[in-house]
């Protein structure tokens, strides 16, 4: 008879693995929300906003985890992995997509993986098994994050990712310098690699990119309220694709804001994915009726253009708020009237989205907390209506001077509603809003 021994691994061993492993998918997390406004590419900014999170339910549940092994000290004594996280904090600090995407999804990545899956072959899966389980789901995430990646890395030219080497090389260097993902901290300084290692700590821009395929564009809300049944189905797709902003905005705030309580981030990135999903169910509409977003509509930060670069970021999180609030109940007006009309799939898109926002609401009641703690609620109820007021004036005058950008989108799109079939029940259409001349037909979340 063959005696198999269980593998051995102190529990001291199990928390402190365990702790950098949460600390690295973390970090990298928050570098990825945060790059994610400046990611022109518009599949990779999808990705981004998927895997940021799936990343944060990875990192909670190892957290968790750690918290049951006499380790209780997760998100202090970060001293322990300074090296570890001097290097992390360098990776938004590239100069083009190829660099980026190539440091998190060629690098790191890669590295997080085999860390968890070296846990799972050293550990004992009886005496550890709460561990094995999360991990498992962990090393199954993250593969189907790098085989999604590595479709559209192969699509990049050869000479594009050519560029992006050195990059990779260094970071790839400073990690192992580090002592990397899965082993102690190496306590040393940053490997010094003139051009890589003396970067500026990236800072969020006031302005996202966009695109190059896209055309250019000022406001995604069109200057005047639809005229048809199909136009209503193209406005609402056409606000939710745009909805691409607010994914940005809350992703934004993960990297912005070092030292938050872990739910807040946690959260947050749940709450940039929720709108990245609310801009791909526009997107999907938009397919379904022989539209290419961004050259059939606009597609653009109006908000961001609007808000935070005349008022600075501190202002979008007033805004966000402040047109969310609205969001549960224009959401599910347009469920009613979508379904009546006979769009099942926008009414359906509109259920969802619906129940997505009375969380939302939440995190930004939870963030405006966190930032402004010694404000009366008084003073935050005035500010979110001062900014969300500047944001309608701003968008208002945009539709009376002109200067909406429409000159060009809305002949292709009144020709493409003119193709698009029947609605079963067009007696039940009520257009959204009233007036070209005012912005009565708001945007919403
Ligand atoms: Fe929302
Ligand atoms: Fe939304």
């Amino acid at each position: 008879m063959i005696i198999v021994h269980p593998n051995l691994q102190e529990v001291e061993q199990a928390s402190a693995l365990q702790r950098r492993l949460y600390r690295t998918i973390r970090e990298t997390m928050r570098s990825m929300a945060g790059r994610i406004c400046a990611t022109a590419n518009w599949e990779a900014k999808k990705s981004l906003a998927r895997h940021i999170w799936l990343d944060a339910e990875h990192a909670d549940a190892i957290r968790s985890r750690v918290l049951e092994l006499r380790f209780p000290r997760v998100d202090v004594d970060l001293e322990v992995d300074k090296a570890l996280i001097a290097v992390l904090a360098m990776l938004p600090s590239t100069l083009s997509d190829v660099e980026f995407l190539g440091g998190i999804y060629q690098v790191v990545k890669p590295a997080v993986l085999n860390a968890v899956e070296t846990y799972l072959r050293q550990s004992d899966p009886l005496d550890d098994a709460p561990s094995h389980r999360v991990l498992r789901v962990v090393a199954t995430e993250q593969r189907g994050e790098l085989d999604e990646f590595a479709a559209w890395w192969s699509a990049i030219p050869a000479t594009d990712r050519a560029v992006a080497e050195p990059w990779m090389d260094w970071l790839r260097d400073a990690l192992a310098e580090a002592g990397g993902v899965f082993a102690l901290d190496s306590s040393a300084e940053i490997l010094l690699r003139p051009g890589y290692s003396d970067r500026p700590r990236y800072a969020i821009p006031l302005m996202p990119a966009r695109d190059p395929r896209w055309l250019p564009a000022v406001t995604q809300v069109p200057p005047r309220p639809p005229r048809t049944p199909q136009e209503q189905q193209v406005w609402v797709a056409i606000d939710h694709v745009n909805e691409l902003w607010a994914c940005e905005f809350p992703a934004a705030m993960i990297w912005h804001h070092d030292n938050m309580p872990w739910l807040l981030y946690r959260e947050t990135a749940r709450w940039a994915y929720d709108e990245m999903r609310h801009a791909m169910m526009g997107e999907r509409r938009l397919l379904a009726y022989g539209f290419e977003i961004g050259v059939d509509v606009p597609m653009v930060p109006d908000h961001w253009v609007g808000v935070s670069a005349r008022r600075g970021l501190a202002a979008m999180m007033f805004v966000v708020h402040g047109l969310e609030q609205g969001g549960p109940k224009w959401k599910s007006m347009l469920k009613d009237e979508l379904w009546k009309m006979g769009d099942p799939y926008s009414s359906q898109d509109c259920d969802y989205d619906w129940a997505d926002e009375a969380g939302h609401i939440r995190y930004g009641q939870d963030w405006l907390k966190a930032l402004y703690p010694d404000t009366p609620k008084s003073e935050l109820i005035r500010r979110t209506q001062q900014e969300v007021n500047l944001w309608k004036e701003w968008i208002a005058d945009k539709h009376l001077s002109g200067h909406h950008g429409y000159d060009f989108f809305m002949p292709r799109i009144e020709a493409k509603c003119a193709l698009m079939p029947e609605l079963p029940n067009p007696e039940h259409f009520q257009p959204l809003g009233s007036s070209a001349a005012t912005t009565s037909y708001e945007p919403k979340l």
